[in-house]
């Protein structure tokens, strides 16, 4: 078994920042060494000396959409580069949300297809199983989802074609808390969103700046509490809200936590944390960010830096889903209805949150091990094999230089699309090395790994 020794490290896990070392036995985390203590002779384990560097848990992101097929179009990156994307930034889990099936499709349909698609990953992956439609077959499938694929988790959508009516989520609820798995939801009124966009376009204001005013903040803040208390209804089941955008949709939250409703899990995005909807002011570039939920105010920008402090936002992901904006977006060029919702993500998640979150002193290092990592890994039944620095867990780790500044350019980044939604921001603190399983994959900015090394990652359930 191969030993490896990363040293001369300061050491950021969900609880605390030491200086010291790492000893990798295989592709396990052996133990941990505070500065000081004896470490193993270099015939015992081959060194690699972090030059005094952050070394964090691989990031875990549970909200990517590599390959999605949305029909007319589908997501640029696939498992191959998304992955490569995610190593490159630091990420070294993802668990993605599987796209619809064909219509009346079992629920073990897309997971079958999506063990193809996966093969090419380079890092660690989950799905996401979706529900799209609810009957005795699907909610009796939901525990061959849990038992036969390791699926911990499924999807559903209050808006888009294969949105669910609320007692169709209720019986999904009740379904998962029996098996104790966590519904994510993704949470807007349809009823709105779909009146607001028709009378856009019949007005004639087809133009990207109507893509926020469709899909308002109230929107979502309906949605949330609706789903809050259908989860509440269901006995306190498993509820995770996916893409949290806006102060409104917080204080939903807010007030169901307020009540003591258990097993609430929130989290939020890059993108929500730092850009606004002056992005869509400009016609043609605003199709970059015509995303679902859209782009807010500085005030629910600031809302969210708020709870994601106080704990009251749980995780970070990134909801990855490119489309290139010289073609793709380019469909929303006359009519936003019409342009693929979504923006890339996965490569500068952790970037974004240590130069934003951590050096701008809003949060803590490990708080943002806890968002980035520990929480999700935890939720969704991946831990403790990922997310933290513990005996016993896989070696997954990125060092990141604390001190490097850098402008983000889409040309130096590896997702497979034209653009990326943070170009020329100023960050500081930079990725430089990420290990997979105790394995150097990536190295100031070149990919090391070989296609299809990731592996299917089974997780499981929350006890009932
Ligand atoms: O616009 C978005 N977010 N596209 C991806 C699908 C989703 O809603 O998560
Ligand atoms: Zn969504
Ligand atoms: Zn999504």
């Amino acid at each position: 078994m191969q030993n490896l020794l990363i040293h001369n490290a300061t050491i950021a896990t969900s609880s605390e920042v030491f200086r010291g070392g790492v000893l990798v036995e295989g592709e396990k985390v052996a133990r941990l060494y505070r500065e000081g203590e004896a470490l193993p002779s270099p015939t015992e384990a081959s060194r690699f000396d972090a030059g005094g560097h952050l070394l964090l848990p691989g990031g875990v992101d549970a909200h990517t959409h590599f390959d999605l097929d949305v029909g007319f179009t589908r997501a640029s990156d696939d498992f191959y580069t998304g992955t490569v994307a995610a190593a490159l930034g630091g990420t070294t889990t993802v668990i993605d949300h599987m796209a619809f099936g064909p219509p009346g499709c079992a629920l073990c349909h897309q997971p079958a297809v999506y063990h193809r698609l996966a093969q090419r990953a380079v890092v660690d992956y989950g799905f996401h199983g979706v529900v799209q439609h609810v009957n005795d077959e699907v909610l009796a499938d939901m525990a061959r989802l849990r038992d036969d694929e390791g699926i911990s988790s499924v999807k559903v959508y209050l808006t888009y074609d294969y949105k669910l009516e609320d007692a169709d989520v209720l019986r999904v609820l009740q379904r998962a808390k029996e098996l104790g798995l966590t519904v994510c939801v993704h949470c807007e009124n349809d009823a709105a969103i779909t009146a607001l966009r028709a009378q856009y376009v019949r007005e004639g204001h087809t133009q990207a700046r109507y893509h926020p005013l469709s899909r308002p903040a109230a929107a979502e803040a309906e949605a949330v509490f609706r789903t809050l208390m259908l989860a509440h209804i269901a006995g306190d089941a498993h509820i995770y809200i996916v893409h949290l955008s806006s102060k409104r949709g917080l204080a939903a939250l807010q007030l169901a936590r307020a009540e003591g409703q258990k097993n609430i899990t929130a989290e939020t995005c890059p993108q929500y944390l730092s850009l606004t909807d002056e992005k869509y002011d400009d016609d043609a570039e605003g199709l970059k960010y015509i995303m679902s939920p859209p782009l807010r105010k500085p005030a629910d920008v600031d809302a969210l830096w708020q709870a994601l402090a106080a704990g009251e936002v749980d995780t970070i992901g990134t909801d990855h889903c490119p489309f290139f904006f010289a073609t793709q977006k380019q469909r929303g060029a006359g009519d936003f209805t019409q342009c693929p919702n979504g923006a890339p993500g996965v490569e500068l998640r952790m970037a974004l949150l240590f130069s934003e979150g951590v050096r701008a002193g809003r949060i803590s290092l490990p708080q943002m091990v806890r968002c980035c990592c520990t929480t999700p890994a935890r939720v969704f039944g991946a831990a403790p094999a990922k997310g933290d620095i513990v005996p016993g867990a896989d070696a997954d780790f990125v060092l990141f230089d604390p001190d490097a500044e850098w402008t983000v350019r889409a040309e130096d980044l590896h997702e497979n699309v034209d653009y990326t939604p943070y170009e020329g921001m100023r960050l500081r603190g930079r990725p430089t090395h990420t290990f997979s399983r105790g394995q150097l994959i990536a190295e100031h900015g070149v990919f090391l790994g070989n296609e299809g090394r990731g592996r299917y990652l089974r997780r499981t359930a929350h006890p009932v």
